[in-house]
């Protein structure tokens, strides 16, 4: 089914349901990578009657005998990936030698947390909605160079040194400008030495062992977290995550050169949805919004939040599509549009009596147009039970068609259920 190294990437704002087909590729490759994003991610792995939600491990842990990679791009908080491990663990899943993380890789520490959440309530009318896990804030300081990475967990003198100079220096943000309580640095310094001792036979060099892999001709898959419209480049900035889940991201993610990837799959669900706060055009009323979600059951993986639903945007999905490349989709959720009479597709925006047929930069057009539809009859049949694509209603197949030609890249997975056997494969 992957046919050489592929990176798998969420095309509209997250959640498209990349975990489940992550999990159906992985069952053709060697190694699984995450390459940004930390545990603001949650990806879910529907296997029989067990479903898995994946925050920082790859999803290719549920294949046994599969490598998974948390590259040097994703930030890492220990007590989080401990946790993690530890559920899979007593779940039965193994996770020696199957996991590594990258000694590149940086530390969300206990200060980033409660900087995302004081940052949050600074922001009043204007928040981002972020999900509390410290993110941002992460980010911030590896871009500031002050960063705390994995490798220096390992050398005492180091970790300390880079400690004191970020606590005075958060301990000020946190008390002087946002009114809180500091952190206290002994009882950081004592909690992450322990957690050295727990991860050190799990820190490895990655890039290393993903080229000699590949030198080997073994077959990695890459795992996008978040999605092109949250990306702090190309998304709704700054309504986006601090990180590039685009394509390109898997390169400086992961320590591969962009020659070595051979295929990049975007996943879209058959309509929209967003979790936080930000634009997001072709949002619906608040009526339909709910009917969607429940019966899309969209409720974030990892914050519990209602997820904001709406029509399918092919002026956002054929930008994704340009930006990272991607060649194929996966369809996902098709299901859910079962019992629509009319599904609507977005086909531009109108803004100030112009047009735009490209997703525009200014943030302010696209909170501000007004979608144009065209309307698709629904088929107003079940479809979850459907595994081959000749078998679909003539009027689904007449909605990916148009789903295709408007956003440029062929459809070669649709998913119809959130169970693996669920799925239905194009070999076009
Ligand atoms: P991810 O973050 O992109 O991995 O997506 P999430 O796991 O956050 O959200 C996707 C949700 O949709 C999960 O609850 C999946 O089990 C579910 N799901 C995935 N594919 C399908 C599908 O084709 N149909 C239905 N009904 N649910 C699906
Ligand atoms: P997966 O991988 C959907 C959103 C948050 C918020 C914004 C910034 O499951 O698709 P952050 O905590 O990253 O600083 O929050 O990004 N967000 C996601 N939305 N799916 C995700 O991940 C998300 N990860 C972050 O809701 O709007
Ligand atoms: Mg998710």
């Amino acid at each position: 089914m992957t046919k050489g190294n592929t990176v798998l990437i969420g095309m509209q704002w997250g959640d498209e349901g990349k975990g489940k087909i992550i999990d159906i590729l992985a069952a053709d490759v060697d190694y699984v990578v995450r390459y940004q994003g930390g545990n603001n991610a949650g990806h879910t792995v529907v296997i029989g009657d067990t479903q898995y939600v994946l925050h920082l491990i790859p999803s290719g842990i549920l294949h046994p005998g599969k490598i998974c990679i948390i590259g040097n791009g994703v930030v890492v908080d220990p007590w989080a990936i401990l946790q993690e491990m530890n559920e899979l663990t007593s779940r039965g899943i193994k996770i020696e030698g199957s996991l590594y993380i990258s000694e590149n890789a940086h530390l969300i520490m206990p200060y980033h947390k409660l900087l995302d959440i004081a940052k949050e309530e600074h922001r009043g009318t204007v928040k981002l909605g972020t999900t509390h896990r410290g993110i941002g804030p992460a980010y911030t300081d590896k871009i500031g160079r002050v960063g705390i990475k994995m490798v220096d967990l390992f050398d005492e003198e180091v970790f300390s040194e880079k400690l004191k100079r970020n606590v005075l220096e958060k301990n000020f943000l946190l008390e002087k400008m946002y009114g809180r309580e500091g952190v206290k640095e002994e009882e950081i310094k004592k909690q992450y030495l322990e957690y050295a001792k727990l991860l050190k036979n799990f820190v490895a060099d990655t890039s290393v062992m993903l080229n000699e892999a590949i030198s080997a001709k073994k077959i990695i898959l890459f795992e996008g977290a978040q999605g092109t419209m949250l990306d702090v480049d190309f998304g709704t900035y700054p309504y986006v995550t601090a990180s590039n889940p685009i394509s390109g991201g898997a390169c400086t993610g992961a320590g591969v050169g962009p020659t070595v990837i051979d295929k990049v799959i975007g996943v879209v669900k058959a309509y929209t949805t967003r979790v936080g706060t930000g634009p997001f055009p072709t949002e619906l009323e608040p009526e339909l919004n709910e009917k969607l979600r429940l019966k899309g059951k969209e409720y974030g993986a990892t914050t519990g939040r209602p997820r904001r639903c709406g029509w399918f945007d092919a002026v956002a999905v054929r930008y994704a599509v340009n930006i990272n490349g991607a060649g194929n989709l996966a369809v996902t959720k098709l299901d859910v549009l079962d019992e629509a009479d009319i599904i609507k597709i977005c086909t531009g925006y109108k803004y100030n009596g112009k047009v735009f047929a490209n997703f525009p930069s200014n943030i302010r057009i696209v909170e501000k147009c007004e979608p144009i539809y065209e309307d698709i009859e629904g088929w107003m049949e079940p479809t979850s039970h459907i595994r081959k694509y000749d078998e679909l209603p003539e009027k689904t197949k007449k909605y990916l068609n148009k789903l295709e030609e408007l956003v440029g890249a062929k459809i070669s997975i649709i998913s119809v259920g959130p169970k693996r056997e669920q799925t239905i494969f194009l070999d076009k």
